[in-house]
């Protein structure tokens, strides 16, 4: 099982979008066994795949122990694809492993889904805008870190701080854990955008992607929708750069089936 880590300390730039889609074009363009981890208090995640719920075990029970992986996962409602989920006991949970100095505290996370990893092809995890005891966890248990940018006054606003916190888990933790790549999302062309992905391209350090995601008003009716943007509306931008994102990270990686499964995609 592959880990891919979403993350951004800054919010709304298009993580859980991000996360979403990758897995389901994963899933269903590239037909590989997906787990997706919503390791965000918000649940956003979890309600694109009809898995949030305070009467089920979450990724916080993982953090604290208190669950096996198995009582956590989730099928969700699209196939290939299950889901552990995530509610606001996140908060509490990660209190309570910054407390637990008795227990190794960065690692708890990639215990628990190691005990799945030969259930699964690909494990993609959605972070909370931040750099707290669940996201250290999800670097902890990655192989790869892509960071969503949208490109405003406020885009460079913590990338620097994520870089480097990947490489002090690498350092510590995780040896196999790679910084893929920004992905521009939300990406309109207009000045502002042409400029901005000129400044990150040329920024080596940012190893910004090729594909860039268009903004398109379906994006945010798919959250209504809570449908990922291929099911919700297939031909949109959005849906063809998710599809060129997944081949993008696939090709990267070395996986032979960065080409779709026939007649897909
Ligand atoms: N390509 C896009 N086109 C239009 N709107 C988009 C696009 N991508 C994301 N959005 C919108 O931007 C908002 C933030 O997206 P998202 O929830 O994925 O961000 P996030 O980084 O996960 O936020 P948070 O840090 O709060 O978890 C949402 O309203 C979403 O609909
Ligand atoms: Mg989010």
């Amino acid at each position: 099982m592959r880990v891919l880590n979403i993350c951004n300390l800054k919010g709304g730039v298009g993580k859980t979008i991000t996360s979403v889609n990758l897995a389901y074009v994963i899933a269903h363009v590239h037909k590989k066994r997906v787990l997706i981890v919503d390791n965000d208090k918000q649940g956003n995640t979890s309600k694109f795949f009809g898995a949030h719920s305070y009467d089920h075990p979450s990724v916080a029970d993982l953090m604290t122990g208190a669950k096996s992986v198995k009582d956590v996962i989730r099928k969700s409602i699209h196939a290939g694809i299950d889901c552990i989920p995530a509610n606001m006991t996140l908060l509490s949970a990660n209190k309570a492993v910054l407390m637990d100095t008795m227990h190794p505290q960065q690692t708890r996370l990639k215990t628990a889904i190691t005990a799945v990893a030969e259930e699964y092809d690909y494990c993609i995890i959605d972070n909370a805008p931040d750099e707290n005891m669940s996201v250290i966890n999800a670097l902890a248990a990655g192989d790869d870190v892509i960071i969503p940018v949208k490109v405003d006054q406020f885009t460079f606003d913590g990338v620097d701080e994520m870089i480097q916190c990947v490489r002090q888990v690498r350092d510590n933790f995780n040896e196999r854990l790679t910084f893929r790549g920004c992905v521009i999302t939300s990406y309109r062309g207009n000045e502002v955008n042409v400029q901005g992905a000129a400044y990150l391209k040329q920024m080596e350090k940012y190893r910004l992607m090729q594909t860039h995601i268009s903004w398109t008003a379906k994006v945010d009716e798919s959250t209504f929708a809570a449908r990922p943007i291929m099911a919700h509306s297939p031909r949109c931008w959005a849906a063809r750069d998710y599809k060129r994102l997944a081949r993008e990270y696939l090709t990267m990686i070395g996986d032979p089936c960065a080409a779709p499964a026939e007649g897909k995609g």
